[in-house]
């Protein structure tokens, strides 16, 4: 079972304090979020598993945190000042804006009063391009509208990463094939953000920039299709609800020879199977458009250089073959705000208790669960107790994420971890203090057993691991 929707999951992250709704107390700001206590566990845990998972336990990725804000020409060479746009059209009937390949997913704002049979039908303008790059200024501008001042907020981490290739191999004297990891901050002035945390104008993205030599880009490009179906299946999402889907060539971003979208059940709710999928992330070949673009020296089919600003040449030499071209990348692209929804939906599940009430249990995979073990004392009124409940908790910190709760009766306690994806319950009872043992309650199975305080730590980690 995973969330009949994705509204199941906006009530339970604001009741639960995994997501908020951004500027709340000033009536919101349009498809804006806020992420809460557990919230940015859960994000910071996801991160540090992709992290891990790439750059630690591979020999062949290296890290990067580059500037939000960069130099314009590189939104100028990327293409983005160009062609980051998307069609949009307005209503004369309703006022509304809306993408124009997006329209059969809107809803008309003026829906109501379609239905009350106003009469005024949808009328659409013709469709303009919008540049979703948010602009800003750098430094003190004398005027807003100063163009040598211009500078953007980043739309993707991936130019960071191309503009700092040769740093990265320099330094760290790689060879290809090898890759660039950053996870960080976009923003995209999206035109119609909305469904929670799916789309948004300020979200983090995961992305990796593999570099390698032409032909072995296809094999390495499958390699990633089928490793990261893998990542998101051993982070707790079910296979039934992933799925690949293969851009068409009208869909190719102009930079890209092949992508393939790893697409996430967010809708299970529409009847249209097809319907119910939309992209968690995507893995694109963009050939080797990205470095040559940034380059001071390849040149036009009229001798021109295509990049007059350029001070590096970012190509690569190959010792081995005494040869020199630009690198294939192959880049795995991934969000963290969807990741942390389809974890979420995922995990989500229901159970009916003895007295026939209907439980939420978040069956979080123990690595992303935002605390792994919550010390609970079952009388605390009694000081003894409370005193040994605070220093289990105490002992177990360091090692493990541990909250301390003695604000309702032990039912409330054991079901708000539940529902907040906390594998473990640790109970502190009167016979604790006679035989130096605690009872640990399984979130999944609710099961109880009796451990040795002295063996607390150890069991934890093994059963955490
Ligand atoms: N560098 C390539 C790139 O940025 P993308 O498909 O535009 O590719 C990659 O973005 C991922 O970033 C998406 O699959 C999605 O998970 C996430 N993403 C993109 N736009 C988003 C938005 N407005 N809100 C939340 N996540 C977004």
């Amino acid at each position: 079972m995973s969330a009949p929707n994705i509204e199941t999951i906006v009530s339970l992250a604001k009741r639960r304090g995994f997501v908020f709704p951004a500027s709340e107390i000033y009536g919101g700001l349009g498809s804006s979020w806020d992420y809460g206590s557990l919230g940015v566990e859960l994000a910071n845990n996801i991160k540090q598993s992709w992290w891990r998972w790439l750059v630690y336990e591979r020999d062949d990725i290296e890290g990067l945190d580059s500037s939000i804000i960069q130099n314009r020409l590189v939104w100028k060479y990327s293409g983005h000042e160009t062609t980051f746009s998307d069609p949009l059209v307005d209503c004369r009937a309703c006022k509304g804006r809306f993408r124009q390949d997006k329209l059969q997913d809107v809803k008309c704002p003026n829906e109501q009063n379609l239905c009350a049979g106003s009469g005024k039908e949808c009328d659409l303008t013709e469709a303009r391009e919008f540049n979703l790059m948010f602009r800003t200024t750098v430094g003190a501008v004398a005027a807003e509208d100063d163009e040598s001042a211009l500078a953007y907020l980043r739309p993707e981490t991936a130019q960071g990463i191309f503009i700092n290739f040769a740093n990265v191999l320099n330094t760290s004297r790689r060879k290809l094939p090898f890759g660039i990891a950053q996870i960080g901050k976009s923003f995209r002035n999206e035109v119609t953000p909305g469904n929670f945390i799916f789309r948004t104008r300020e979200f983090e993205q995961m992305e990796m920039e593999y570099f390698c030599r032409p032909e072995d880009a296809p094999r390495i490009h499958q390699e990633f299709i089928d490793g990261f179906q893998t990542w998101f299946q051993s982070i707790g999402i079910s296979a039934e609800n992933l799925k690949l889907y293969e851009q068409t060539k009208e869909e190719l971003a102009h930079y890209a020879e092949r992508t393939v979208d790893i697409l996430y059940r967010f809708f299970p709710e529409r009847t249209d199977e097809n319907a119910q999928f939309d992209e968690l992330m995507g893995i694109a070949n963009r050939t080797d458009f990205d470095l040559k673009t940034h380059s001071k020296k390849p040149e036009d089919t009229e001798g021109k250089r295509i990049n007059s600003d350029s001070t590096e040449d970012l190509s690569y030499f190959d010792e081995a073959r005494k040869e020199r071209f630009y690198p294939y990348v192959i880049e795995p692209a991934a969000g963290v705000n969807r990741t942390v929804l389809a974890v979420l939906m995922d995990a989500y599940t229901e159970k009916t208790n003895e007295k026939n009430e209907t439980r939420v249990i978040l069956k979080l995979k123990p690595e992303l669960a935002p605390i792994k073990v919550a010390v609970l004392p079952l009388a605390k009124n009694k000081p003894e107790i409370v005193a040994l409940a605070k220093q289990i908790k105490k002992d177990l910190q360091p090692a493990m994420r541990a909250v301390y709760d003695d604000t309702g009766g032990i039912g409330k306690l054991y079901a708000r971890q539940d529902e907040i994806g906390t594998p473990f319950c640790v109970t502190i009872d009167h016979e604790s203090l006679e035989d130096d043992a605690v009872t640990v309650r399984d979130r999944d199975t609710w099961e109880q057993g009796r451990v040795k305080i002295s063996e607390l730590k150890g069991y934890l980690q093994k059963r955490l691991s």
